[in-house]
């Protein structure tokens, strides 16, 4: 004991040492390596960490399959965004199936010492989408909200969700987005992170609803394509199919992939990652007990100003994030003027599943033939938040209304996606166009209502006097307008079309 404390006494005795400052983007170690990072190009005090990381390459007997955790403990430069996942919807330009990566923004040397940690899911149907979009950079969270942003890619099409039933993981996807969340539970720390306050956001895919469409049938025909049988050899068309280049696969897919391209892949019930009675599940209160905080926009429909229009008239030379050609199969509408060039990353980055039919959650659905109407989203925002409150867990529901001069892409209202870059604080650095006066209220507002959820899912929206759904009441909170940052809490009735109670 005694010599213990004297070699102590002499370790401090001999390095007098200021504690050294903190340097952006210093190297943080974790689980897949020493993760070399930097100050954010955009926002320069955030450290900013792209591409790690957190699973296998899935390929071999990995494709298909459930992710395994990838560990390193080498150096690792998180220099740049890894490419995207394959898709056959919009497909990227860079895309590879070394796509399993997590990014990281944060800036520790302020605020709390912990901080609570935003993980971002994107949207896209299942079937397209990543991580890399200017939309979701998560920078100025970071800065401005004192929280830490990450942000994740997980398989999506035939290889996240190939429906092919004698696999033993029929979503691969879903289970690549839960190891990312486990990576972020056991690193992120390493970031000032708060791994015991984690929340997920996201939009779009995850409100989509599985188990419609019979993939088996989708897997089989994109399997004979490439000359590996259909269902008279059943399993053995996997082993075959996983010999084959990704982008064989993929073309097969498109050869085989019908008018709806948006519908071909999707989860499916498994009994384990999804289910197939959510209603009697919310019913019995049989699900994670945890806060929600769940919406819509008002004119979800309004996309298809722009995803009707057909990939001819789509703005030349997009952000590279994405790519040049709106889904095949969708009419263009006649007289439809082409977007600004801004704004077709985000919105095709945040373009949702098509589906025809069912009651419309907009007052002003925008009428064009063919094209993906988005109203599946229907009465979900309801049913989700009414099934939470019945049983005694806090939910929020709020309608998004915001039309601002540098997001308009002349839908009737706010279109499927809109409300992204106002979570994120990113519309002007997407836009490239100034925010008005009203817009950075309401950009403001939401970030600040956002965060103070992922601080504290009970009581932080309370504390900004958003009031819990209430059916009955008017609790849906509506957020801005034309060019007004207004916060109201409506009627459900402004906006619900006969959705149960
Ligand atoms: C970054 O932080 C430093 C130290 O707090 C501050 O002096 C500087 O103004 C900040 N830079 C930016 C671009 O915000
Ligand atoms: C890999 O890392 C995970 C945590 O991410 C850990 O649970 C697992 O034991 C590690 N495996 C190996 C082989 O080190
Ligand atoms: C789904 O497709 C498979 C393969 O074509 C077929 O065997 C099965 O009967 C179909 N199931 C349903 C519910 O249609
Ligand atoms: C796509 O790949 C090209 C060539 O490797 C590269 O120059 C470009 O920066 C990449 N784009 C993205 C968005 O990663």
């Amino acid at each position: 004991m005694v010599y213990t404390l004297l070699c102590l006494v002499s370790v401090v005795a001999v390095l007098p040492q200021a504690p050294s400052p903190f340097q952006v983007g210093a190297t943080v170690k974790t689980t897949s390596g020493q993760s070399q990072g930097h100050p954010s190009a955009w926002l320069p005090n955030v450290s900013e960490y792209l591409g790690i990381p957190y699973a296998q390459p899935p390929v071999s007997s990995l494709r298909f399959s459930a992710p395994k955790p990838y560990n390193s403990t080498s150096t690792f430069t998180a220099a740049k965004f890894s490419p995207n996942c394959p898709a056959n919807v919009a497909s990227p330009r860079n895309a590879t199936i070394t796509c399993l990566t997590v990014n990281v923004w944060s800036k520790p040397q302020t605020g709390e010492k912990k901080k609570a940690v935003m993980v971002w899911i994107y949207g896209g149907g299942f079937n397209t989408g990543n991580s890399l979009s200017p939309a979701y950079n998560g920078a100025r969270l970071a800065e401005d909200e004192d929280v830490v942003l990450v942000s994740l890619n997980y398989r999506i099409n035939i290889f996240g969700f190939h429906g092919a039933r004698f696999l033993p993981d029929l979503n691969p996807g879903l289970l690549d987005q839960r190891l990312a969340v486990e990576w972020v539970r056991d690193n992120i720390a390493q970031s000032s992170g708060d791994p015991s306050r984690i929340i997920l956001f996201g939009q779009s895919a995850r409100s989509a609803s599985p188990g419609a469409a019979n993939c088996s049938s989708t897997w089989y025909a994109a399997s004979r394509a490439l000359n590996c049988g259909g269902e008279e050899v059943g399993g053995k068309t996997v082993e075959c199919v996983r010999g084959k280049s990704w982008r064989d696969v993929l073309a097969a897919v498109k050869s085989v992939g019908g008018t709806n391209p948006m519908g071909a892949f999707g989860p499916k019930a498994d009994g384990k990652t999804v289910f197939a009675d959510y209603a009697a599940r919310r019913a019995a209160g049989n699900f994670i007990r945890a806060p929600i905080l769940v919406g819509a926009t008002d004119d979800e429909g309004g996309l298809s100003v722009i995803t009707g229009r057909g990939g001819a008239s789509a703005p030349k030379g997009p952000p590279p994030s994405v790519s040049s050609s709106s889904p095949p199969g969708v009419v263009p509408p006649p007289a439809a003027k082409a977007p600004p060039a801004s704004l077709w990353s985000v919105v095709i980055n945040s373009m949702g599943p098509a589906k025809a039919g069912g009651a419309g959650i907009g007052r002003r659905q925008t009428a064009v033939p063919k094209a993906p109407d988005l109203s599946g989203i229907g009465c979900g925002p309801h049913s989700a938040a009414l099934g939470r409150v019945k049983n005694g867990v806090p939910a929020w529901r709020y309608v998004y209304n915001g039309v601002w001069p540098n997001r308009d892409i002349e839908s009737e209202g706010a279109w499927h996606g809109a409300d992204i870059g106002l979570q994120f604080g990113t519309t002007e650095f997407l836009s490239k166009k100034p925010d008005t006066d009203e817009e950075k209220k309401m950009v403001k507002t939401i970030m600040r209502a956002w965060s103070a959820f992922a601080k504290d899912p009970k009581e932080g929206l309370k504390k900004l006097g958003w009031p819990i759904y209430d059916e009955n009441k008017p609790t849906v909170i509506s957020l801005g307008g034309r060019n007004h940052a207004s916060v109201e809490f409506v009627d459900r009735k402004a906006y619900d079309d006969n959705c149960p109670a």
